[in-house]
Protein backbone atom coordinates (compact mmCIF):
# COMPACT_ATOMS: atom_id res chain seq x y z
CA UNK A 1 0.00 0.00 0.00
CA UNK A 2 1.41 3.50 -1.01
CA UNK A 3 1.65 5.85 1.81
CA UNK A 4 -1.46 8.54 1.71
CA UNK A 5 0.14 12.01 0.23
CA UNK A 6 -1.74 15.22 1.68
CA UNK A 7 -0.44 18.35 -0.64
CA UNK A 8 -0.69 21.50 0.52
CA UNK A 9 -1.58 23.96 -2.75
CA UNK A 10 -0.39 27.32 -1.75
CA UNK A 11 -1.69 29.38 -4.60
CA UNK A 12 -0.91 32.76 -5.38
CA UNK A 13 -0.58 33.30 -1.46
CA UNK A 14 1.79 34.20 1.19
CA UNK A 15 5.38 36.40 1.04
CA UNK A 16 8.38 34.41 2.07
CA UNK A 17 8.07 36.06 5.32
CA UNK A 18 4.67 34.16 5.69
CA UNK A 19 5.28 31.26 4.49
CA UNK A 20 8.00 30.68 7.05
CA UNK A 21 5.91 31.59 9.64
CA UNK A 22 3.89 29.37 8.34
CA UNK A 23 6.57 26.45 8.64
CA UNK A 24 7.39 27.19 12.33
CA UNK A 25 4.38 26.53 13.47
CA UNK A 26 3.51 23.68 11.37
CA UNK A 27 6.88 21.33 11.62
CA UNK A 28 6.14 21.25 15.49
CA UNK A 29 2.91 19.52 15.37
CA UNK A 30 3.26 17.12 12.19
CA UNK A 31 6.97 15.86 13.35
CA UNK A 32 6.97 12.21 13.52
CA UNK A 33 3.71 11.52 11.75
CA UNK A 34 4.52 8.35 10.04
CA UNK A 35 2.68 6.24 7.15
CA UNK A 36 1.86 9.31 5.11
CA UNK A 37 3.33 11.71 3.01
CA UNK A 38 3.17 15.50 2.87
CA UNK A 39 4.00 17.99 0.55
CA UNK A 40 3.99 21.62 0.63
CA UNK A 41 3.62 23.42 -3.20
CA UNK A 42 4.35 27.28 -2.45
CA UNK A 43 4.44 30.05 -4.86
CA UNK A 44 7.99 30.17 -7.22
CA UNK A 45 9.43 33.00 -5.51
CA UNK A 46 9.16 31.06 -1.85
CA UNK A 47 10.21 27.65 -2.99
CA UNK A 48 13.95 28.45 -2.30
CA UNK A 49 13.55 29.69 1.16
CA UNK A 50 10.58 26.80 2.15
CA UNK A 51 12.98 24.43 0.38
CA UNK A 52 15.83 25.13 3.17
CA UNK A 53 13.52 24.70 6.02
CA UNK A 54 11.93 21.72 4.84
CA UNK A 55 15.04 20.28 3.79
CA UNK A 56 15.46 18.95 7.58
CA UNK A 57 12.25 17.01 7.65
CA UNK A 58 10.41 14.65 5.58
CA UNK A 59 8.08 17.20 3.86
CA UNK A 60 8.32 16.79 0.00
CA UNK A 61 9.27 20.06 -1.56
CA UNK A 62 6.74 20.71 -4.40
CA UNK A 63 6.09 23.17 -6.92
CA UNK A 64 2.75 24.72 -8.98
CA UNK A 65 3.77 25.05 -11.81
CA UNK A 66 6.60 24.96 -14.62
CA UNK A 67 7.78 25.32 -18.10
CA UNK A 68 8.57 22.66 -20.83
CA UNK A 69 11.76 24.02 -21.78
CA UNK A 70 14.77 23.94 -19.34
CA UNK A 71 16.19 27.36 -20.77
CA UNK A 72 15.37 30.04 -23.31
CA UNK A 73 13.95 33.43 -24.45
CA UNK A 74 10.48 32.33 -22.22
CA UNK A 75 10.06 35.83 -20.33
CA UNK A 76 8.32 35.02 -17.04
CA UNK A 77 8.77 30.86 -17.08
CA UNK A 78 10.63 29.19 -14.56
CA UNK A 79 11.59 25.54 -16.05
CA UNK A 80 12.02 22.20 -14.35
CA UNK A 81 16.12 21.96 -14.41
CA UNK A 82 15.64 25.02 -12.21
CA UNK A 83 12.79 23.44 -9.62
CA UNK A 84 15.46 20.49 -9.34
CA UNK A 85 18.25 22.96 -8.57
CA UNK A 86 15.91 24.15 -5.73
CA UNK A 87 15.19 21.01 -4.07
CA UNK A 88 11.64 20.33 -5.38
CA UNK A 89 10.64 16.84 -6.10
CA UNK A 90 7.01 17.10 -7.55
CA UNK A 91 5.13 18.84 -9.84
CA UNK A 92 1.62 19.92 -10.02
CA UNK A 93 1.02 20.40 -13.75
CA UNK A 94 -2.39 20.99 -15.24
CA UNK A 95 -4.23 22.76 -12.54
CA UNK A 96 -7.72 23.59 -13.72
CA UNK A 97 -6.67 27.60 -12.70
CA UNK A 98 -3.86 27.31 -15.15
CA UNK A 99 -6.44 25.28 -17.92
CA UNK A 100 -8.82 28.39 -16.82
CA UNK A 101 -6.56 31.65 -16.39
CA UNK A 102 -3.55 30.91 -18.64
CA UNK A 103 -5.04 28.84 -21.15
CA UNK A 104 -3.31 25.47 -20.97
CA UNK A 105 -4.47 22.89 -23.12
CA UNK A 106 -3.93 19.54 -22.80
CA UNK A 107 -1.15 19.65 -25.41
CA UNK A 108 0.86 22.13 -23.41
CA UNK A 109 0.21 20.03 -20.19
CA UNK A 110 1.55 16.89 -21.92
CA UNK A 111 4.91 18.77 -22.69
CA UNK A 112 5.06 19.76 -18.99
CA UNK A 113 4.85 16.47 -17.83
CA UNK A 114 7.22 14.78 -20.49
CA UNK A 115 9.77 18.02 -19.40
CA UNK A 116 9.46 17.33 -15.66
CA UNK A 117 9.68 13.76 -15.90
CA UNK A 118 12.68 14.12 -18.04
CA UNK A 119 14.35 15.97 -15.68
CA UNK A 120 13.64 13.61 -12.56
CA UNK A 121 11.02 15.31 -11.40
CA UNK A 122 7.47 13.90 -10.08
CA UNK A 123 4.15 14.99 -11.34
CA UNK A 124 0.99 15.78 -9.83
CA UNK A 125 -1.23 15.68 -12.83
CA UNK A 126 -4.71 17.50 -12.56
CA UNK A 127 -7.38 16.72 -14.11
CA UNK A 128 -11.37 17.41 -13.75
CA UNK A 129 -14.68 18.25 -15.19
CA UNK A 130 -16.60 21.55 -14.75
CA UNK A 131 -19.64 22.11 -13.50
CA UNK A 132 -20.75 22.43 -16.93
CA UNK A 133 -19.43 18.85 -18.06
CA UNK A 134 -20.97 17.34 -14.84
CA UNK A 135 -24.48 18.69 -15.46
CA UNK A 136 -24.16 17.48 -19.27
CA UNK A 137 -22.92 13.88 -17.79
CA UNK A 138 -19.58 14.17 -19.55
CA UNK A 139 -17.66 13.74 -16.50
CA UNK A 140 -16.44 10.52 -17.65
CA UNK A 141 -15.92 11.60 -21.25
CA UNK A 142 -14.06 15.16 -19.97
CA UNK A 143 -11.88 12.33 -17.79
CA UNK A 144 -10.73 10.24 -20.57
CA UNK A 145 -9.51 12.91 -22.44
CA UNK A 146 -7.51 14.94 -20.32
CA UNK A 147 -6.18 11.18 -19.53
CA UNK A 148 -5.24 10.16 -22.96
CA UNK A 149 -3.60 13.18 -23.64
CA UNK A 150 -2.14 14.79 -21.18
CA UNK A 151 -0.43 10.92 -20.78
CA UNK A 152 0.21 10.53 -24.38
CA UNK A 153 3.96 9.17 -24.12
CA UNK A 154 4.23 8.94 -20.70
CA UNK A 155 5.57 5.98 -19.86
CA UNK A 156 6.76 6.37 -16.16
CA UNK A 157 3.63 5.72 -14.04
CA UNK A 158 6.44 5.42 -11.12
CA UNK A 159 6.53 9.29 -11.54
CA UNK A 160 3.02 10.06 -11.76
CA UNK A 161 -0.06 10.91 -8.85
CA UNK A 162 -2.86 11.93 -10.35
CA UNK A 163 -5.30 14.63 -8.78
CA UNK A 164 -9.09 14.60 -9.42
CA UNK A 165 -10.26 17.94 -9.03
CA UNK A 166 -13.86 18.47 -10.33
CA UNK A 167 -13.48 22.14 -10.87
CA UNK A 168 -16.88 23.39 -9.15
CA UNK A 169 -15.52 21.68 -5.81
CA UNK A 170 -12.62 23.98 -6.18
CA UNK A 171 -12.36 26.75 -3.38
CA UNK A 172 -16.30 26.65 -3.55
CA UNK A 173 -17.04 24.77 -0.18
CA UNK A 174 -19.09 22.10 -1.92
CA UNK A 175 -17.10 19.04 -1.60
CA UNK A 176 -18.17 15.83 -4.43
CA UNK A 177 -20.62 13.52 -2.53
CA UNK A 178 -18.42 10.01 -1.43
CA UNK A 179 -20.23 8.49 -4.68
CA UNK A 180 -18.34 10.94 -6.85
CA UNK A 181 -15.55 10.90 -5.96
CA UNK A 182 -15.56 6.84 -5.66
CA UNK A 183 -16.74 6.86 -9.16
CA UNK A 184 -14.77 8.77 -10.78
CA UNK A 185 -11.65 7.62 -9.09
CA UNK A 186 -12.62 3.82 -10.08
CA UNK A 187 -12.83 5.08 -13.28
CA UNK A 188 -9.54 7.11 -13.67
CA UNK A 189 -7.48 3.61 -12.18
CA UNK A 190 -9.35 1.69 -14.95
CA UNK A 191 -8.11 4.75 -17.55
CA UNK A 192 -4.55 3.93 -15.63
CA UNK A 193 -4.64 0.28 -16.28
CA UNK A 194 -5.59 0.58 -20.00
CA UNK A 195 -2.16 2.38 -20.27
CA UNK A 196 0.09 1.12 -18.02
CA UNK A 197 -1.82 -2.12 -17.03
CA UNK A 198 -0.70 -3.36 -13.08
CA UNK A 199 1.83 -0.44 -13.14
CA UNK A 200 -1.53 1.41 -12.79
CA UNK A 201 -1.44 0.81 -9.04
CA UNK A 202 1.65 2.68 -8.41
CA UNK A 203 -0.03 5.84 -9.11
CA UNK A 204 -2.08 7.21 -6.60
CA UNK A 205 -5.17 9.02 -7.35
CA UNK A 206 -5.91 12.32 -4.85
CA UNK A 207 -9.19 14.22 -4.79
CA UNK A 208 -8.84 18.01 -4.29
CA UNK A 209 -11.88 20.32 -4.30
CA UNK A 210 -13.17 22.05 -0.81
CA UNK A 211 -11.09 19.40 1.49
CA UNK A 212 -11.15 20.67 5.08
CA UNK A 213 -10.83 18.99 8.85
CA UNK A 214 -14.25 18.09 8.98
CA UNK A 215 -14.54 16.21 5.68
CA UNK A 216 -11.19 14.70 5.26
CA UNK A 217 -11.35 11.25 7.34
CA UNK A 218 -14.78 10.53 5.33
CA UNK A 219 -12.43 11.38 1.88
CA UNK A 220 -9.49 9.49 2.68
CA UNK A 221 -12.15 6.35 3.61
CA UNK A 222 -13.56 6.06 -0.22
CA UNK A 223 -11.58 3.45 -2.64
CA UNK A 224 -9.13 4.51 -4.77
CA UNK A 225 -8.53 7.85 -2.75
CA UNK A 226 -4.74 8.08 -1.81
CA UNK A 227 -4.54 11.12 -0.73
CA UNK A 228 -6.08 15.15 -0.98
CA UNK A 229 -4.32 18.03 -2.94
CA UNK A 230 -5.66 20.90 -0.03
CA UNK A 231 -5.95 24.70 -1.51
CA UNK A 232 -7.97 26.86 1.42
CA UNK A 233 -7.66 25.11 3.59
CA UNK A 234 -3.60 24.89 3.76
CA UNK A 235 -3.01 27.96 4.22
CA UNK A 236 -3.57 28.12 8.22
CA UNK A 237 -0.54 25.75 10.19
CA UNK A 238 -3.18 24.37 12.10
CA UNK A 239 -6.00 23.49 10.31
CA UNK A 240 -3.71 21.86 7.60
CA UNK A 241 -2.03 19.74 10.98
CA UNK A 242 -5.75 18.57 11.28
CA UNK A 243 -6.13 17.52 7.97
CA UNK A 244 -2.53 15.42 7.41
CA UNK A 245 -3.64 13.93 11.03
CA UNK A 246 -6.80 13.22 10.11
P1 LIG B 1 -9.51 24.17 -2.45
O1 LIG B 1 -8.50 24.05 -3.68
O2 LIG B 1 -9.06 23.17 -1.41
O3 LIG B 1 -9.39 25.58 -1.98
O4 LIG B 1 -10.86 23.83 -2.96
C1 LIG B 1 -8.04 22.80 -4.10
C2 LIG B 1 -7.12 22.95 -5.29
O5 LIG B 1 -7.35 23.80 -6.15
O6 LIG B 1 -6.12 22.23 -5.40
Amino acid sequence: MPKKFIVANWKMHKTVREALAFLDEFIPITKGLNGREIGIAPTFICIESVGKVLINTSIKLCAQNAFYENKGAYTGEVSPAMLKDCGVEYVIIGHSERRKYFYENDDIINKKIHACIKEGLKVIFCIGETLEDRQNNKTMEILKTQIRNGLLEINSPEALTIAYEPVWAIGTGVVATEEQIKQSHLFIRNQLKEIYGERANEVRILYGGSVTPENIKSIMAIDNVEGVLVGGASLDPLKFAKIVKY
